[in-house]
């Protein structure tokens, strides 16, 4: 397994393109399998958790190639609706071929995905409502067997959520796009991620209105067709490389971004005290001083993001007095609290809740990211602190999600090394 090593001491400063968003091209190039005739997909971040994807789509056979960032994908070929455990385990997002496999095939056997460190991330929801547009849902050895109704066609149903689910929302509406009829969803999830595939959706022919409301309105279509779509910029990307300039007294400028994408996370990081400029595609953070203070909780959008938690929570280990944090989306997700603590955080968790007291700076420390998100949170504790050296493990989770990261972060001054296993 590869590991980091990062001297500390780094003011994260300079500039730096975000990438496609993962959370966004995962979804996309799952509704690739909706389309009769060739999609193009452009600024495709190259992630494992997207090789992941493309591989298990290829296994249906059908064809998908990537040049750089640019994926195609033709289903013409395709001969089987199957999604193995081998795959899905590795990366939950896979049960997102469900919806178009069973909309536009009327069949489809996808491996459950099991649960993981964050929570147990049940798929319920997903399930629920393609029984209400009159699939017939099986749950053997670990695996979802669906069928659609006779005739080989889901039925358009009104369905409320019982939670706000992205995933959820996201193999509903596609499956939605093929339906007999108009899906009428309640309760849906309203992230930019869940908008960019619902804007994918109608360049493919899909017919959906209240894209980026919680009332979403499917009208379904015979077919959909190939289309040529670019993949939204990262949010989380982008507000992970700002927090590092709220850690160091820094200066990061992220292009390639959009600032009406991390709202309410620039919110935050004015109320810490950091000068935010921006402009249609770029956004700039600077400060000159210790953090300030704040209290968030995560919230479906657009409320504070679960996936911003951590980078959150490492500024508030620097600031200048105590913070509180409170996770509302997963159980789980504090698993970088001991690890931020051997890097000399002071931080006491109750249940949800999280009472940070800031101390003036980070010590190196041998660390083990625990997630995605929180591995960047202690890449940048690493390079915020006062002096030494620390060795990241298990980086294979920062991999998965931040494309081409040790050189973007060089870019912005951070001295990092990555040790190959
Ligand atoms: C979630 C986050 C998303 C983040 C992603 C990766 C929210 C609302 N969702 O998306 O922002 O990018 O993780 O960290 O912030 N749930 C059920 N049954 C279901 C589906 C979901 O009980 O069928 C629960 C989950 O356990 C969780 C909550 O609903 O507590 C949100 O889950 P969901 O949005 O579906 O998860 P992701 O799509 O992975």
């Amino acid at each position: 397994m590869d590991q980091f090593l990062i001297k500390g001491s780094s003011r994260i400063a300079g500039e730096v393109t975000i990438s496609g968003a993962k959370n966004a091209a995962l979804p996309l190039l799952a509704a690739m399998i909706l389309a009769k005739t060739p999609t193009t997909l452009h600024n495709v971040p190259l992630l494992q958790d997207v090789r992941t994807l493309i591989k298990l789509i290829s296994g249906m056979g059908i064809v998908i190639q990537r040049e750089g960032a640019t994926v195609t994908c033709n289903t013409k070929t395709i001969d089987s609706y199957y999604a193995p455990y081998e795959l899905v385990r590795t990366m939950r997002a896979s049960i997102l071929v469900l919806g178009p496999l069973l909309a536009r095939f009327g069949e489809a056997e996808v491996s459950l995905p099991g649960g993981c460190a964050i929570g147990s991330r049940p798929v319920d929801q997903h399930l629920k409502a393609f029984e209400a547009m009159g699939a017939t849902i099986k749950v053997e050895n670990g695996y979802v067997k669906a069928q659609a109704p006779k005739g080989g066609r889901l039925i358009g149903c009104d369905f409320t959520f019982d939670m706000v689910t992205v995933g959820g929302t996201e193999n509903v509406i596609m499956a939605a796009a093929l339906a007999k009829g108009t899906t009428r969803l309640e309760n849906c999830a309203r992230e930019p991620e869940v908008v960019d595939l619902a804007n994918m959706l109608v360049a493919m022919g899909a017919k959906i209105s209240g894209i980026g409301t919680a009332n979403m309105t499917i009208e379904g279509v015979d077919e959909l067709y190939g289309c040529e779509y670019s993949v939204v910029a990262d949010r989380i990307e982008t507000g992970s490389y700002l927090a590092g300039a709220l850690m160091t007294c820094g200066d990061v400028l992220t292009k390639n971004t959009s600032p009406q994408l991390l709202h309410p996370v620039l919110k935050k990081f004015e109320a810490m005290g950091a000068t935010i400029s921006s402009g249609e595609d770029w956004i700039r953070a600077k400060i000159d001083k210790r953090p300030q203070p704040v209290d968030i909780r995560t919230q479906p959008h657009p409320g504070f993001p679960t996936d911003m938690q951590a980078q959150l929570m490492a500024i508030c280990c620097l600031a200048d007095g105590t913070s509180t944090i409170i996770e509302n989306i997963f159980e789980n997700r504090y698993m970088h609290v001991p690890e931020l603590k051997r890097l000399g955080a002071n931080i006491k968790v109750d249940g949800h809740t999280a009472i940070v007291k800031g101390v003036e700076k980070f010590t190196a420390a041998p660390v083990m990211a625990t997630d995605l998100r929180a591995s960047m949170s202690l890449v940048m504790a690493a390079a915020a602190a006062a002096e030494g050296e620390s060795l990241i493990d298990r980086i294979y989770h920062i991999d998965r999600g931040y494309e081409d990261v040790e050189n973007k972060l060089r870019g912005l001054g951070v001295n990092i090394e990555r040790i190959k296993a």
